[in-house]
């Protein structure tokens, strides 16, 4: 054996233990870690020959990188739909690294870790109040989640069709319609050969919202004549957080012949609580749902699940499967994830998840997605009475989209926000809203509190002033 590798496996309980002391003393102090970095660093370009030991690679690291990590994870992280990591699934992602299983199957002959994500997979649907009739499986990412979930619904619409686009690859004219995807359900129709330009857009409803208008969308149907086509809707759209109207669209679905997709990346976990599970309401007729762990369950990246209703896995087999290669068995009598998902060898992406959700169950969940809302209220009550600033949109639940009051301050929205997030405390993220230079924060994380909405209000009243 190499001799630092040798060394290592003596020296192993001093190497965790190092790492365990670092990561509890960032933890500790992940609110005061800064939100944003300028160090630049100069890339090595060749590797040493001798190997430095797990010890002096972590010292090295500390010198180059460390620097490097901002408090993505911390409570004034507000970027993108950025959430944190709960103490159990960071204590399952530790795991998922030291058990390094390949998770594939529930029974076959070697590892079942598979059975730890079919569960995971229940007890996400018990969360969310959702029939066990959906079939679901761990991805990196809303954007895997959205490419699966589309994927199956392009085999469905070939089939429809009179063709197997899984075969003989793609061809004639798909119909997709959708109002206002999310950026990465567009790259998923360019990933999947569909074409990102091939939407057919929905009008949104009037009166500052982003939901699908539902007489328009009826209008579109009925000019399609019966031909079948994939609708893209939304469960919170990022910038203002509006939901489409799923009963309304359920009943379209009784009448008409169409794939129905959801994106709920971070806006399905309404359902979670009493107060705002009704935007979801008739979410579970649709055929395939995307939702994003790494979002408002809060575990660490990489982390999503695709949702798809039971009775088309042979149409996610055809889409998936390892067809060549006989010794993986029948993909139905012998589960097996790699034949229903884009990835073969995978970790066991789960288990973080099934640690938070034991660990703080249905109410735990339910207190993070409500004092989410609270804080994006908390934030946006602040806004709006502020004389430098306006809401774009009313806050209709953990998202608030804003901009500095006055059409003559349009240029200046993005160097304030610029200026926001040197000062390191908090980290938001520029948009355009209905042609407007805009800012969103997005509430996710499970750490933030009221004092950090003091603290960061605090510094947006000290930019304003230096202006
Ligand atoms: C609605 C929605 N869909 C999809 C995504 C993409 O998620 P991911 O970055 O996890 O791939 C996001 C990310 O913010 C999102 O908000």
């Amino acid at each position: 054996m190499n001799k630092q590798l040798q060394d290592d496996l003596t020296k192993l309980a001093e190497l965790l233990d190092a790492v365990k002391l670092q990561g509890l003393e960032f933890l500790a102090q992940i609110g005061d870690r800064p939100t944003s970095t300028k160090s630049l660093i100069k890339e090595e370009e060749s590797l040493n020959e001798v190997g430095l030991g797990g010890t002096d690679t972590l010292q090295l690291f500390n010198e180059k990188f460390e620097s490097l990590i901002v408090g993505s994870s911390g409570p004034r992280y507000w970027g993108f739909v950025t959430g944190g990591s709960t103490p159990a699934s960071i204590a399952g992602d530790w795991l998922t690294s030291v058990y390094d299983q390949n998770t594939q199957t529930t029974k076959g002959q070697g590892d079942v870790s598979a059975t730890i994500e079919v569960e995971t997979i229940k007890l996400l649907l018990d969360l969310f109040n959702l029939p066990n009739d959906f079939f679901g499986g761990f991805v990196t990412g809303a954007t895997m989640s959205n490419f699966t979930c589309l994927a199956v619904a392009r085999q469905w619409i070939g089939k429809e069709m009179g063709k197997d686009f899984a075969k003989e690859g793609v061809s004639g004219d798909i119909k997709i319609l959708s109002a206002l995807p999310h950026s990465s359900a567009v790259k998923s129709l360019s990933m999947l050969g569909i074409g990102s330009n091939n939407i057919n857009k929905l009008k949104v409803m009037e009166g500052n919202r982003e939901s699908t208008d539902i007489e328009d969308l009826e209008r579109q149907i009925n000019e399609l004549n019966g031909q079948p086509f994939i609708l893209i809707s939304s469960g919170g759209t990022v910038n203002t957080v509006d939901f489409d109207d799923f009963e309304a669209i359920s009943k379209l679905k009784e009448k008409h012949n169409f794939w129905w997709h959801i994106d709920g990346a971070f806006g399905a976990f309404a359902a979670c609580s009493p107060k705002y599970k009704h935007l979801m309401k008739g979410w579970e007729n649709a055929d395939s749902i995307t939702v994003d762990c790494h979002k408002w369950l809060n575990v660490p990246y990489e982390s999503a699940v695709f949702l798809v209703k039971d009775q088309y896995k042979l149409l996610q087999v055809e889409t998936f499967q390892n067809s060549n290669a006989p010794y993986l068995g029948d993909p139905f009598d012998n589960f097996n994830y790699l034949n229903f998902l884009p990835e073969n060898s995978r970790r066991l992406k789960a288990l973080p998840t099934w640690f938070s959700l034991k660990a703080y169950g249905r109410k735990g969940y339910q207190e993070i997605v409500e004092n989410s809302v609270e804080m994006a209220q908390l934030l946006g009550g602040y806004i709006e009475a502020h004389k430098s600033f306006e809401l774009l949109a009313p806050v209709r639940l953990n998202n608030i989209c804003f901009t500095l009051a006055g059409d003559e301050n349009q240029d200046k929205v993005f160097d304030f926000l610029k200026g926001l997030n040197e000062t390191g405390k908090v980290f938001m993220t520029p948009t355009i809203y209905k042609g407007k230079n805009g800012i969103r924060a997005s509430f996710v994380n499970w750490r933030t509190n009221s004092k950090d909405i003091e603290l960061v209000f605090a510094e947006m009243n000290k930019l304003m002033q230096i202006e």
